[in-house]
């Protein structure tokens, strides 16, 4: 998973994403809102669907051009300010109540609860922002990139996904209700960074390309979030930088909870599996999509 490749590839992708974050999540915002969002955005989190987006968009050969970089680069940063937004709300005390986020204090225990809802209000509007340059990206493109990732992150995705998880405090689900919410909270914007990335490359959304890349990105989409489940129970805090223990304390089902952890283990093992298996479908040549096969590795494998 650590091949000398994949180091390289991804020391290159993160250096290109932070660096355009830098210059688009502005300081300049209104009563101290650019500082909220700079702190809640920049020098921290995994970029992992920041990841995804380019490493999707190069498998699809999107790279080939300056316009299919362009425009890759931006979804990879929208994608990485909705889930940026998605944390500074799934921390505040109305939602999971988390005081640690990427080894500091989370934005409203550093900015107040009214800044960190905005903070997180205008990193949402700032992705689709991003999204839509004056120049540079064709129109298609840019609507076609906006529509996967609205309808990732809203109500059928990533916000309906955090509604089932409050609804569901206290509550057994099955494991299809669990599959489902995990699906919609973390799988939806993690299948639409890879789909984005294929967007840039204008694969068609009815043939079996795009299905191949759908397809993987709802298996790593899946088992990112049945490994969140797993780490909460048995990593530190100090290594997660964020508190762990919570999804217990707070009562929440999980795949730990619910199939304990042998059997949640097992289940991003064989999500893992189904990954590398849409890989192979995809028709595309294994030196594509070599970013993306360490990038199901990562996302299983990783401890934080
Ligand atoms: C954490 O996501 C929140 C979930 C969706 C489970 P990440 O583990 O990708 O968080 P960062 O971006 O690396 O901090
Ligand atoms: C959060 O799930 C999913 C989001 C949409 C942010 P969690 O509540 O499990 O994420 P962490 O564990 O706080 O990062
Ligand atoms: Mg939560
Ligand atoms: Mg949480
Ligand atoms: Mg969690």
């Amino acid at each position: 998973m650590n091949s000398e490749f994949f180091v390289d590839w991804s020391t290159q992708a993160l250096a290109r994403v932070e660096a355009a974050l830098q210059v688009w999540v502005p300081m300049q915002a209104p009563a101290g809102l650019g500082e909220a969002m700079r702190y809640g955005v920049l020098d921290g989190g995994k970029r992992l669907r920041a990841l995804l987006v380019q490493a999707a968009a190069e498998a699809a050969a999107a790279t080939d051009t300056s316009a299919g970089r362009d425009a890759a680069l931006r979804a990879a940063c929208a994608v990485e300010l909705i889930h940026a937004y998605s944390l500074v709300h799934d921390d505040m005390p109305c939602m999971d109540n988390d005081v640690l986020r990427r080894g500091k204090p989370t934005v409203h225990i550093k900015f107040g609860e009214a800044q960190a809802m905005l903070a997180g209000d205008a990193m949402q509007a700032l992705a689709f922002e991003v999204l839509t340059p004056d120049q540079g990206v064709c129109a298609p493109t840019q609507a076609r990139l906006c529509r996967l990732l609205a309808r990732a992150a809203g109500q059928a995705g990533m916000a309906g996904g955090q509604a089932i998880d409050l609804a569901s405090v206290g509550v057994t689900l099955d494991e299809a209700a669990l599959r489902d919410m995990h699906h919609r909270k973390t799988g939806a914007l993690l299948c639409a960074s890879v789909q984005m990335g294929a967007a840039c490359a204008d694969i068609d959304e009815t043939g079996p390309t795009w299905q191949a890349f759908t397809d993987y990105g709802e298996a790593v989409g899946l088992a990112f979030q049945v490994v969140d489940d797993i780490l909460d129970a048995t990593q530190a805090s100090s290594t997660l930088g964020k508190t762990a223990g919570k999804d217990a304390d707070a009562n929440k089902p999980t795949y730990v909870s619910l199939l304990g952890l042998d059997r949640a283990r097992h289940e991003a093992q064989s999500l893992l599996a189904q990954a590398h298996a849409a890989l192979s479908r995809s028709g595309l040549p294994a030196q594509r999509t070599r970013a993306l096969a360490s990038l199901a590795e990562c996302i299983v494998h990783r401890d934080y």
